[in-house]
């Protein structure tokens, strides 16, 4: 009798841990008697042509730290189907019914999809038209529902932390203002989590509108209290102030986003006149090894979704609820985007360092709350305190001469 079947494919923007969900895939679904087909090219290779090899715990040896997908992946082509969650396109009836076929011929007996919220849109319409499918949630920017954490999404933290640390010492070194333009498309995860971890003095997000005034404000706040450089971090899909995003739209795929870097950095050099740079991070954030959290997020994720495989739990996707992995319908997850809240505790966090959202003008306290401000100090206290401070350490140097 032939060996029962597991398939699998990565599908959508690539990310940091996708090879680590293979291998884990591959390790348990072995463990319990299954081959493992993988689809190459995300869902392309379900059908017209048809494109798979096998995999083994041979073939996919020493994959764990690898970044990218040994299988392939696409975000665009016959299986885009979504424009936006409030946007979704129906895929062709005709491609559902050639996968089926696909899925039926070589005895898959169930399989996971691993990719972010387009994906698994695509997904739940395989699941509706009764084809057996479990999820795996992927996405560098954190924002699909139901699940703490996307795995992909740490690295690229690390990623654009460890850039705010370089852009760090070169800005103060040159007292410029530095702006690092990070990836998120509807969510503004990792530039607030790189932000924070990173030092940054100004985070612009899609979920917060902003206005120049209010970022050129810190800045000049910040040089008051002596401090003559600033980072500022902003996420690709943060809105202009008078609206839209900055990209290129393509066509029969999602806009293309970034620019936004370079208008910020550019604004706030002609209305402040101090020396004003940008550095877009890009796909770097998508590239190279996962950090440790996400290897094992990813290892986990891979072996649980053998388990709905084999307890036959079609249409649900693993998911994080720290500390344990469980599982939703993927309906949830795609429903509804997962975005930052304006008034959560990150983001009440960042405000009470000093962080500026561009929302509020730099003066104003965090939480909200009244400061009974500190008598501030007048020049000429200033220059009795240093005049005693001299006296103090002329009589400090006499007594250790005499
Ligand atoms: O969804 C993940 C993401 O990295 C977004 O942040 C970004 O806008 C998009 O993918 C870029 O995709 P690509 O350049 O591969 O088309």
């Amino acid at each position: 009798m032939s060996k029962k079947r597991i398939g699998i494919l990565t599908s959508g923007g690539d990310c940091p841990g996708l090879n680590a969900v293979i291998r884990g895939v591959v390790k348990t679904s072995g463990q319990l008697g299954y081959e493992c087909v993988g689809f190459l090219k995300g869902y392309e290779g379900l059908y017209d042509p048809v494109r798979y090899i096998t995999l083994t715990p041979k073939n996919t040896t020493g994959i764990l730290n690898q970044g990218g997908t040994i299988l392939g992946s696409t975000n665009k082509g016959r299986f885009a189907a979504t424009s936006g969650v409030s946007d979704r396109v129906q895929l062709d009836p005709e491609l559902i019914e050639g996968v089926k076929t696909t899925i039926n011929q070589l005895g898959i007996e169930g399989l996971v999809c691993v990719g972010g919220d387009g994906s698994l849109a695509v997904a739940q319409q395989f699941h509706e038209h009764g084809i057996p499918v479990v999820g795996v949630p992927k996405t560098i920017d954190n924002d699909l529902s139901a699940t703490a954490f996307t795995f992909g999404f740490d690295s690229a933290v690390e990623c654009a932390t460890h850039a705010l640390d370089r852009l760090h010492t070169t800005a103060a070194s040159h007292e410029r203002i530095m702006v690092l333009e990070v990836m998120g498309r509807h969510a503004g995860w990792i530039a607030l989590s790189a932000g924070i971890g990173g030092g940054g003095d100004v985070i612009l997000i899609p979920e917060i509108s902003w206005t120049f005034e209010n970022v050129c404000h810190k800045i000049l706040d910040r040089e008051s209290q002596g401090k003559r450089f600033t980072l500022v971090v902003v996420a690709e899909g943060a809105e202009l102030p008078e609206g839209g995003l900055v990209g290129q739209d393509q066509q029969g795929a999602q806009a293309k986003l970034g620019g936004i870097g370079q208008i910020v950095a550019a604004e706030i050099e002609r209305r402040l006149h101090r020396e004003t740079r940008t550095s877009v991070l890009g796909h770097l954030q998508r590239g190279g090894a996962p950090t440790t959290f996400d290897r094992v997020l990813a290892t986990q994720y891979g072996a649980h979704a053998v388990r709905l495989v084999v307890e036959g739990r079609w249409g649900e996707m693993v998911c994080y609820h720290p500390p344990e992995i469980q599982s939703v319908p993927i309906v949830e997850a795609v429903n509804k985007l997962r975005q930052v809240d304006p008034h959560g505790s990150a983001v009440q966090a960042a405000r009470s360092l000093g962080i500026s959202f561009g929302d509020r003008s730099a003066d104003e306290s965090p939480f909200g709350v009244r400061i009974e401000s500190p008598e501030v100090a007048t020049a000429d206290d200033v220059e009795l305190d240093a005049e005693f401070t001299l006296d103090l350490a002329e009589a400090a140097a006499e007594e250790a001469l005499s």
